[in-house]
């Protein structure tokens, strides 16, 4: 057979109508490419890489240098690895800097994410290490049209628990009619043919549930007063809510507007670990623990010239290490507070770039009464109050007990909040949860909450950028300072998500490995032509 050559048979496969691709792959001329595959070239031939924070950035970041013939060491100052990947169960603690330590008291069996609690379906390459690492997963629930609105104030429907599905239809009811009585009344002529507008029509009546007189008179999409069933019983569908009722009472405000469905990140499918969401640093851990030093709290990052000097203290007391690079993933505010000799620019971009406050609660109930008596299974209650929403489970359904997310909040509740002994805080989740659920008097059992930006080694949730800092501090962190790398979910554009640490990881390491083989590699691949 004629021998032709890569190029004659380029040009001819392309003629292929689109067979280009697979023909190549058939003929070993390219390398099968899995979305989220990081096959990086030449060795690191031991280098000495020293690690800073053992979170999900920093283990990813020794397993992979490690693949690559580094020789890692992780400093960790806490007794576990993990960071905020971090799941709460019976014996847990936390140390908050102004209160004692705290341990938690549940079941076992029953935890709570403290830290990140659900992966977006788009996030390939969290869900990429889920299945390298052996990590099942499962779905998440994040949507519930049966959880609650609930509003405290002063209208008609204030300080009564009001299903999601009620507002929402009741909503797009009322929007949908009023565009298709605009568009009966020709005051969009102008802009369609008589044919689009009765397509627009139709598609709002759909929408809204319009009846033939193109009115909302209510549906069965806002639930039932009485559950349809056999025999006699069709079902009775209530009367929407007023319009005017549900602005005054707040329901149309901020507090409950639909974004967070609409958010890209926040549209189903969501996705949980089997077990609690830091099975996946648990996984990771199996790979780095001969690399990690648990209880060492970093206290000076010097460049040298040729190389990092790190100091850290431990229960034996101050260490010095030497390595050959080093790669920094604490959190901004804690790593202020360690002493440096970074230059003027990366010292600032450490400490202006803001962190979230945010706090969770998990709440151990004797009965699982918003399955039981509620129908809710999994899902957030929005309320305009301190809690800001109440997260149900998505694990063990009927089961016998369960733990509530009994408030998660940011910022200045979350301030109020954080401030709170743990007694009050338990205090105020019950006393405004029970407004929602009275079944929290007879059914509660015990608590423990944690108010990330007073947890010491993390002192904030997640960085937040604004345009400033975005522009003037993020592409500082970006590259290295002489021998110190840095990575984290604060160094990408993923802030808050598990895939901030792993992409940031991959970054970081490729840039390093770059580096010291003296290639030129990029991490993510650019998008750009
Ligand atoms: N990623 C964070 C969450 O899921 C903000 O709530």
């Amino acid at each position: 057979m004629e021998n032709i050559s890569r190029r004659s048979f380029l040009s001819k496969g392309a003629m292929l109508a689109g067979g280009t691709y697979p023909a190549m792959m058939a003929l070993g001329m390219l390398r099968p490419a899995p979305a989220y595959s990081f096959n990086l070239t030449g060795s690191g031939n031991g280098k000495k890489v020293i690690i800073l924070g053992g979170g999900l950035a920093g283990m990813t970041c020794a397993y992979e240098l490690n693949k690559l013939g580094y020789q890692c060491t992780i400093l960790e100052a806490r007794q576990r690895a993990g960071g905020r990947c971090w799941s709460i169960r019976n014996g847990s603690t936390n140390t908050e800097t102004d209160k004692p330590t705290i341990t938690a008291r549940f079941d076992e069996g029953l935890y709570f994410n403290a830290g990140p609690s659900r992966i977006p379906h788009h996030h390939e390459l969290t869900l990429h290490y889920c299945k390298e690492l052996g990590v099942p997963i499962q779905v998440y629930n994040n949507v519930n049209e049966g959880a609650y609105y609930f509003a405290e104030g002063k209208g008609p429907l204030s300080n009564k628990k009001v299903r999601v599905r009620e507002v929402h239809n009741d909503m797009r009811g009322y929007m949908t009619e009023m565009l298709a009585k605009s568009i009966d009344h020709g005051a969009l002529d102008a802009a369609m043919t008589k044919e689009d507008a009765e397509k627009v029509l139709e598609y709002l009546m759909a929408e809204g549930g319009l009846d033939p007189d193109k009115l909302y008179k209510a549906s069965a999409r806002r639930g039932y007063i009485e559950q349809p069933g056999a025999g006699d019983k069709p079902g009775k569908i209530g009367d929407p809510h007023k319009l005017i009722d549900m602005l005054q009472s707040g329901l149309l405000d901020p507090d409950f507007y639909n974004v967070a469905e609409y958010t890209y990140e926040l549209q189903m499918t969501m996705f949980q670990a089997v077990g609690g969401m830091d099975m996946i640093a648990k996984a990771l851990q199996t790979k780095v623990g001969p690399m990690l030093k648990l209880g060492a709290e970093v206290t000076n990052i010097t460049n040298l010239p040729d190389g990092v000097k790190i100091t850290y203290k431990d229960a034996l007391g101050e260490h010095a290490l030497q390595g050959d690079l080093c790669i920094c993933t604490l959190p901004l505010p804690v790593l202020s507070n360690v002493n440096n000799n970074f230059s003027g620019d990366v010292s600032r971009a450490i400490d202006y770039i803001a962190y979230m406050q945010t706090g969770k609660i998990g709440l151990q109930f004797k009965r699982r009464f918003w399955e039981e008596d509620d129908h809710i299974y999994g899902g957030i209650t929005h309320t305009n109050n301190d809690l800001t929403q109440i997260f149900y489970p998505s694990y063990d359904y009927l089961g016998k007990k369960g733990i509530l997310i009994g408030y998660y909040n940011f910022n200045d509740k979350a301030v109020r909040t954080g401030y709170l002994s743990y007694a009050d805080r338990e205090k105020l989740a019950l006393q405004k949860g029970r407004l929602i659920h009275p079944q929290y008097d007879a059914e509660f059992e015990n608590s423990f909450s944690v108010s990330w930006h007073k947890t010491k080694y993390n002192l904030g949730g997640w960085a937040v950028y604004s345009t400033d800092t975005r522009r003037d501090q993020y592409p500082v962190l970006l590259k290295p300072d002489k021998n110190v790398y840095f990575a984290g979910e604060h160094l990408t554009y993923l802030n808050a998500w598990m895939a901030g640490a792993f992409e940031s990881a991959r970054s970081t390491v490729a840039a390093l490995h770059g580096r010291v083989t003296e290639q030129r590699l990029a991490y993510p691949a650019s998008t750009k032509g």
